[in-house]
């Protein structure tokens, strides 16, 4: 499937240093993790390479502290969640990535497991530093990509560092997500509906106007509306914004013209003068010069149900509002609760991703079932968009 070599299930790791980079981006507050769902799904393949002896030096990211060691930043909390979880040592390695570490990888027993701290408090893991990944590599002998969430990014852990690597594979989760997102490509039926929210605009905001070749409705919530509303001349108040958004959006619509895509944005919205306020709805026209656009309204909701009862199938990445503060949740939760509906009832196609719409969905108390859950936001999209993902073509 797409050339990708996956990590061969017969491979002989019996004391092998695998070299395995994982996704543990996970939402964190004042050290507390918000939502496990990226860690539980690592843990499954984890416990296979500890049964099978290996010895697994373990590496992420978290959020984007840009090269700082920023302490809020880093994984600790994830390695004392990881050490309840799996039955065998886990170390932590916050030092540099030098001698000392290649030393501590290379004191692992079978089946221990090293933690190697935040990858991206060294300012060369987002660079794609040659020397870096040079030095990273010489932790392990059999490099494994299991973060399809990562994929997208050209940084050393998950791209350079395969130049230094005999073996390099796509794990398990890679593959099972690669094998989804396939399927509902294949499969979709039209009319299609993609609704992007969430508060990384940048990442995702140059991928809308190719995404709306491919399809019919394009649904605009989150902190991504704020530009929209404000390209279309409202005031949105001390809402989010992305600087020098106004070019791609112009060319947004204008594709959309060109491939008949119908653009919907926030109708009215609910607002607040803090994030941790409480709500108010106010008409997009009417939102004042203090306030925050932080959720979308019950006319946006109820035209973004209509929308949803019209698709065949639906593609949604992106919480609709700031979900964390549950008076700015119930965009976000009626757009789940329907489009499960549909799912259950008229056959709708769907697929959720990103770290932040499932840590939305998980807060909620609602029962919701959908065609797939990705654990991929940004990687979702770039991939849907039908573009080689960098940390992908490596591992051809
Ligand atoms: C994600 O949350 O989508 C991945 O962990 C990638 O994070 P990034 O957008 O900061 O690269």
């Amino acid at each position: 499937m797409n050339g990708i070599k996956f990590f061969p299930k017969n491979l002989e790791i019996t004391n092998k240093r695998i070299f395995l980079r994982v996704d543990l981006n996970v939402p964190l507050l004042k050290g507390k993790i918000l939502d496990h769902t990226r860690i539980l799904l690592i843990l499954p393949f984890l416990q296979e390479l500890i049964k099978r002896k290996s010895r697994i030096i373990l590496i992420s990211h978290l959020g984007r502290p840009e090269g700082k060691k920023e302490k809020e930043l880093s994984l600790n909390p994830i390695f004392q969640y990881l050490k309840t979880k799996i039955k065998t040592k886990v170390f932590f390695h916050t030092g540099n990535i030098n001698e000392e570490a290649k030393n501590k990888s290379l004191g692992l027993k079978e089946g221990e497991v090293l933690l190697l701290e935040n990858i991206r408090f060294f300012k060369e893991e987002t660079e794609n530093n040659e020397k870096f990944s040079r030095q990273l590599s010489e932790l392990g002998e059999i490099y494994i990509n299991d973060a399809f969430s990562c994929s997208h990014r050209k940084q050393s852990s998950i791209h350079k560092i395969t130049d230094f690597f005999k073996n390099s594979y796509g794990g398990p989760l890679l593959k099972k997500e690669i094998n989804a997102v396939n399927l509902i490509i294949k499969e979709k039926k039209h009319p299609v509906t993609c609704i992007i929210g969430g508060s990384k605009i940048s990442t995702k905001i140059n991928v809308i106007s190719n995404l709306i070749k491919n399809v019919d409705n394009v649904v605009i919530v989150g902190a991504m509306a704020n530009n929209f509303l404000m390209y279309k001349g409202y005031k949105i108040g001390k809402s989010l914004i992305e600087k020098n958004s106004k070019e791609v959006i112009k060319k947004i619509y204008t594709e959309a013209k060109k491939n008949d895509c119908k653009i919907i944005i926030p109708e009215d919205c609910k607002v607040s003068k803090s994030f941790e306020g409480k709500s108010e709805i106010r008409d997009k026209d009417k939102i004042g010069d203090e306030e925050i656009v932080l959720d979308i309204g019950p006319k946006t909701v109820k035209s973004i149900e209509k929308t949803i009862d019209n698709s065949k199938t639906v593609l949604w990445n992106g919480p609709a509002g700031y979900f964390e503060n549950k008076n700015f949740s119930s965009g976000t939760n009626a757009i789940a609760k329907k489009i499960s509906e549909n799912t259950n009832n008229n056959s709708l196609i769907s697929i959720l991703g990103g770290g932040d719409t499932i840590a939305a969905l998980n807060k909620s108390d609602l029962k919701l079932s959908f065609t797939h859950l990705s654990t991929a936001g940004g990687a979702f999209l770039e991939y849907l968009e039908g573009k080689d993902l960098p940390g992908l073509s490596v591992l051809k």
